[in-house]
């Protein structure tokens, strides 16, 4: 079947905000933040004491840059008000909520009234346009349904723009490419990762993933590099666009790239104050620095955030295909660094370097384990499918010629471990590329 390549939307199709002014944007944004500091001040304790802690009041906030004396927030912050110490409003006004899984202890548990509901549908629709879906596109969801904002997020976005949605959630993966093969979506959302199992399921039941009604994908919730969304394209057929998000700000649709330039995501800075900061010192830095991603919501009723620590690694562009600064892609968390005997390395940097090499699948975890007093990292990654019968005197030249690059191009030492396709757990979600096997202490 022949696709329908999608296109940019026309200037007319956008909201008129996005081809705005930066003088307009920047007034606006004044606006809302002093409405959302003082929503804060006012009516969370947990605000108004960190507030009066650092000796500053929303009064003060005269220009934007005076937001940098405010006070971080940060995720230990909301697990210390488990579960609903940070709402802004009565309970009875929130009409959802979503939590994150946290790896331990306590879920981070979030809140939206019905208008913050309503302005999450709209900025998802907004995304879901920029990258290139119209009313009437049938738009498969992938993400996970539930506590995760993924599903939801994506399904009320899709709606909202006129769409036909198809509510799949993550799993069943079989089922996922029966319902891509008969209702023809336009649209896919899901994690990166998972839409490779999706593929390699085309491919297992016979069918070319390159050769489905799929034009567009909207992929995040999970680092990616430039290097997988080539990978994607090519499997897959399609024009992968990249969708940032996070529970605590609001969900996916934070930000999202444009189509016609797939250069970075657009911050839809008319509701995110973003600010990039030195991970160590607190200390702003200017635009084009990468630093640590900080957002303050401007109109969030249930939740205001203010200066949120995401921990997620970037900087900020200038604009291009709209009058919003672009965020360059997450290189990863600030928390996902690995130290390898004293050398920094980010599983980014590995991902990069394995989808280099052409015999090597993007199916991979990252292992570490404690050897003496030494961290050591092996880098498990599958096979090619078509290279299955690879002998174990090539499968030992592959895994020389990785562990050569890595240390070439990453810096470390790393041990390869080359496997069959199809022996490394997939993900349904998001997925875990860092096992970590050192003990405790
Ligand atoms: O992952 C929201 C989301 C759903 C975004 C679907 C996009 C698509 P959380 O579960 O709270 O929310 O996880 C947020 O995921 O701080 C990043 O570390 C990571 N993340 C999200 N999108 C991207 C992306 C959702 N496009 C955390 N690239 C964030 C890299 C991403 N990392």
């Amino acid at each position: 079947m022949t696709k329908q390549r999608a296109r940019p939307p026309a200037r007319a199709e956008l909201d008129p905000v996005e081809i705005a002014s930066r003088d307009e944007i920047a007034a606006l944004q004044l606006e809302r933040l002093r409405w959302s500091l003082r929503h804060a001040f006012d009516n969370v304790p947990h605000y108004r004491q960190s507030f009066e802690r650092a000796g500053v009041h929303p009064d003060e906030l005269r220009h934007l840059d005076d937001l940098a004396r405010f006070p971080f927030t940060t995720k230990e912050d909301l697990r210390r008000n488990y579960p609903f110490g940070m709402f802004a409003v009565p309970r009875e006004a929130i009409v959802r909520i979503h939590a994150s899984s946290g790896t331990t202890g306590k879920p981070t548990v979030v809140g939206y009234t019905q208008k913050d509901i309503d302005i999450w549908s709209d900025l998802m629709a907004r995304s879901i346009r920029a990258a290139g879906g119209r009313p009437g596109d049938i738009v498969h969801v992938a993400y996970g349904y539930g506590l995760f904002t993924g599903g939801l997020g994506a399904h009320y976005g899709a709606e909202r723009l006129g769409c036909t949605v198809i509510p799949m959630s993550g799993g069943q993966t079989e089922k996922q490419v029966q319902l891509i093969a008969d209702f023809k979506p336009d649209i896919i959302m899901v994690t990166p990762s998972y839409s490779l199992a999706i593929a390699d399921e085309f491919e297992r039941q016979g069918l070319d993933p390159a050769k489905s009604s799929l034009s567009v994908g909207i992929f995040g919730a999970e680092p990616w590099t430039n290097q997988m969304r080539a990978e994607i394209e090519r499997r897959m057929g399609l024009d992968a666009i990249d969708i940032y998000g996070l529970s605590e700000v609001m969900g996916p649709g934070v930000a999202c790239e444009c189509i016609e330039t797939k250069d970075g995501l657009v911050i839809w800075e008319d509701y995110f104050y973003p600010e990039i900061i030195d991970p160590a010192t607190g200390e702003v830095k200017p635009d084009g620095e990468s630093g640590e991603l900080v957002f303050t919501s401007l109109t969030k009723e249930a939740l205001p955030i203010i200066r949120y620590r995401t921990r997620d690694l970037t900087r900020l562009l200038p604009p291009t295909a709209r009058s919003f600064r672009r965020m360059d892609k997450i290189t990863g968390r600030s928390d996902d660094m690995l130290i390898i005997r004293g050398v920094n390395v980010f599983p980014s940097q590995i991902e990069e370097i394995l989808l280099g090499d052409p015999r090597l699948s993007p199916h991979y975890v990252l292992e570490l384990r404690k050897e003496g007093p030494l961290d050591h990292l092996t880098v498990k990654v599958e096979l090619r499918a078509d290279l299955l019968n690879a002998s174990e005197s090539e499968k030992a030249a592959i895994g020389q010629d990785l562990e050569r690059h890595i240390k070439a191009l990453a810096g470390v030492s790393a041990a390869a471990s080359i496997v069959d396709p199809g022996s490394i757990e997939r993900s349904l979600g998001k997925a875990k590329r860092v096992l970590d096997f050192r003990p405790r202490d």
